[in-house]
This record gives structure tokens, sequence and C-alpha cells, in this order.
């Protein structure tokens, strides 16, 4: 708990990183209480940014809809998915025979997580080293890494973790990288072999496209989906970060050759103007139920408020060609990094795609993370510099990583903005850098 405030505020050290107050939010930019307009460079649920006039005109016209629940038909929600399939889908009716909507990234990956272990008859599940998929049931058991698994950092006693309830096996994590630090990846063939091992019993595998800072290659993709189809293990896409285009392409599975059983989204589905996540069965899962209820219910899932959000922002993402646009802005940040890692000493390692992108700094490395550091890890005291010079800028929680998210909406002008901030905070991570070589040299 912080100063006067009762709000239990989300943080994974104890050393505290900044008290940002947010004020109000005008398109790309935050505006703080101090009264600083800064760019929002990381936030993955704002796609279409702030005060988006479609998103306030459609939220404000949901108001007057009916209080659905999840249990009843409403002709809303039939025609959201039917828009969903034609616009983000391309028609595509074999990647989407049905739909279940969620509340959060999180609650999605929990309830396809738990409908493949009914399918398939089994328990454990597969995901891989360094993932985040969420915070709540089954999801927070493949959310591998401790500090981002609903445990206790404290001062005195490094981290009281929270109880693990699943048996839950990690495939190695892959290395590759785009711009600096790119390591070998192991060779498909062995990959192969160690995703069987890990999937023979499994009912479940399920694979993100950019958390802890890993864009996977397509090759690694479809050797995944390949182990589990030859061991009958349910592939789940976590498109929670890269669905409606943030990395470029529409889904992140667009990349390989493999199409998945199921797709999980969240974050920007409704535009950031409600709350929203969905389950995505491929027609081949969907056909598994024609004679199976799925016993689960949830009071606001597909409220009409997310309903009304989401069918606006698929109408903005296609009349404004979003995912056009934020393959040209790939080429800007893919520039821009290049340019501050040759730069800057203290990046060890830079990768990401579209409109999401990590930088990784020299320190302690991620398996080494520690909760109890009184001092705010060093990635966020670079993210304060940052945003002295302009730009909000989040950490993963860990000493030494810093991702990139802007709003699909970000312009050029605004990328250098934003890169420049950046650039500023590095100084910092140099200096301290140089300072260390001092003191141990
Ligand atoms: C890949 C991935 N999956 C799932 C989630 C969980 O989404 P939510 O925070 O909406 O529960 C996240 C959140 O950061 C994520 O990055």
């Amino acid at each position: 708990m912080s100063g006067n405030s009762k709000l239990l505020i989300s943080d994974f050290n104890v050393g505290r990183s900044n008290e940002v107050q947010i004020g109000t939010g005008e398109g790309v930019f935050f505006v703080l209480k101090d009264g600083r307009r800064v760019i929002d460079g990381s936030n993955t649920g704002a796609s279409l940014g702030h005060r988006h006039p479609d998103m306030v005109a459609a939220v404000k016209a949901a108001a007057e809809e009916p209080v659905v629940n999840d249990g009843w038909y409403w002709p809303g929600r039939e025609a959201a998915i039917d828009e969903l399939i034609e616009t983000a889908f391309g028609g595509d009716a074999t990647l989407v025979g049905a739909v279940r909507f969620a509340l959060s990234g999180g609650e999605a990956n929990d309830l396809a997580l738990s409908l493949a272990q009914a399918l398939t008859g089994r328990a454990p599940l597969v995901t891989r080293e360094r993932a985040y998929h969420g915070i709540n049931g089954l999801a927070r058991e493949m959310t591998v890494q401790p500090h981002w698994h609903g445990g206790l950092s404290s001062t005195d006693g490094g981290v009281r973790p929270a109880a693990r309830l699943a048996d839950v096996r990690q495939l190695p994590m892959p290395r590759g990288a785009r711009i600096k630090g790119a390591e070998e990846d192991l060779p498909a063939h062995e990959l192969r072999a160690t995703a069987v091992e890990l999937m023979k019993d499994s009912a479940a595998v399920i694979v993100d496209y950019t958390q802890g800072g890993i864009y996977h290659s397509p090759e690694f993709q479809d050797t995944v989906a390949d182990a589990a189809r030859e061991t009958g293990t349910l592939w789940i896409a976590d498109e929670v970060v890269t669905g409606f285009g943030r990395t470029g392409s529409w889904f992140g599975f667009e990349g390989g050759e493999r199409r998945p059983d199921i797709i999980t989204l969240g974050k920007p589905l409704a535009g950031g103007a409600a709350p929203a996540g969905a389950v995505l069965l491929s027609q081949r899962v969907a056909e598994m139920l024609d004679h199976e209820r799925w016993q689960t219910f949830s009071t606001f899932r597909g409220h009409p408020v997310m309903i009304a959000a989401m069918r606006a922002h698929l109408k903005v993402h296609a009349r404004d060609d979003l995912v056009g646009h934020i393959r040209e802005l790939d080429a800007v940040f893919a520039a821009g990094l290049a340019e501050i890692a040759e730069r800057h000493p203290s990046v060890t390692r830079v990768d990401g795609r579209g409109a999401h992108w990590t930088v990784e700094l020299e320190g302690p490395d991620w398996r080494g993370w520690r909760a109890d550091v009184a001092e705010a890890p060093l990635a966020s005291r670079v993210a304060n510099r940052a945003l002295d010079a302009g730009a909000l800028i989040g950490t993963s929680g860990e000493q030494t990583s810093l991702f990139l998210a802007p709003p699909f909406i970000v312009e050029e002008p605004e990328v250098r903005q934003l890169l420049d901030a950046l650039d500023q905070g590095l100084a910092l991570a140099d200096e301290e850098l140089e300072e260390s070589k001092v003191t141990s040299g």
C-alpha cells in the first residue's frame, strides 16, 4: 500500500519505481495530474489511444442496450461474432467455429485451458519459459515467472509465492532477436523431440508471441504445433497482446503455416473502451462440442458495452487500415532502435515487431530476479528518466526489461518522440554501467 491511498496497486518489487498519477488521456498521450503531457508508450490495452471519438460514441450508445448475461442469446453478440470473423479472419470459418466471450485475457486463457483438459481428459499443461498468460485460474498457473504469479514481495523475505496448483511444463524459450543480442535457438528437430516429450500426456500447449521479450520465429510456432498434433494436445494461440494487429498482422500465428486449435483474445479487443476477452474455437474443436454443453457461466461476459466497443473497434480498424499502418511503423521502430542499441552500451538485447518492442539492459539475469530490493529496479529508474523526457514506458517488473507498445494510432513523429525519451532514459543505465566498471575495476 502507498501513501494515503487504500488502492492495492499492482507492483512486483518492494522498491517503488514511481507514483504516476494519471489525470486524463488524449489520443496517444496521457496528461498527468501534475499537468505534464507524455506519450503513452506501453499500453497494450489502449489500442485506439484515449477518448477515441468512435469509441466514445459506441459506449454511450450501448448504455441504451439491455443488461444481458452470458446465458441468453442477444442479436448484438451474434452480429459481433460475424463481423469479427469477416473483418479480422477474412471470413475464414475454419479458424472460428465458435466463440465464448470473457472479461479479460487471463479469463479467456483459463477458460481455454480448462476446456482443453475436459476435451482431452488430461490434466498437464505446457507453456514456454518466461511466459505470461494472466493471473487467474489456470492462466496464473501458466504464468511461470515468480514475480508474475500472485505472490508477495517483501523487504525481509524475498518472495512469498502463492501455491502452484497444476502440473505445468515449460518449453525452452527461443532467443532470437532482430536488432541486437540474438542467441542460437535449439535446432527444430531437438525442439520437436523436447516438445513431444513434454506434451505426450498433456491437455494443451499455450504459446504467446511477445511476453518476456520473446518474439519467436514462425518455425518455432509450427514445430510446437506439429508436436501438439502428434501427441493429441490442443494448441492454444494466446493472441491477447498480438491479436488485432499489434505486430503488423491481424494475428501473430499468421507468420507460420499452422493454424491454432483455440485462439484467445483480450486487451485491444474492445479498443480499450471496455474490459474484454474471447475464446475462439476452430471449427474442428467446435465440432467436438456438438454433443456437449460447456458448463461455465459468468454474469458480464459479452456485455453490451463490450460488444458495442468491439464492433466499433473493428470498423475503425478496417476503415483506417491500422494493420497496414503498424506494418509501416515497424521500419521506423526498427531503424530507431538499431541506432539506440548501437549508442548505448547498457543495452544488451532488442527485439520486437510492429508496435511491440523489448529492450533489455545489462544487469542481473531475469532468472535471478529479486523481490526484496529496496531501491527501484534499474529498468524502473530508466523509465523514470524517460518519463521526465516525455514518455511513459513500461517495465516487466524484472530488473532489466523495458517494453514499448504505444496505441495503434500512433504516428511517426510520436514514435520518434517516444524513442527519443527512451534514448534519454538509457543514458542513466549507461552511467550506472560505467560506474560499476570503475568500482569493480
Ligand atoms: C500474452 C498475455 N496473455 C494474457 C494476458 C492476461 O490478460 P489480462 O491482463 O487481460 O488478464 C496478458 C497480460 O498482460 C498477456 O500479455
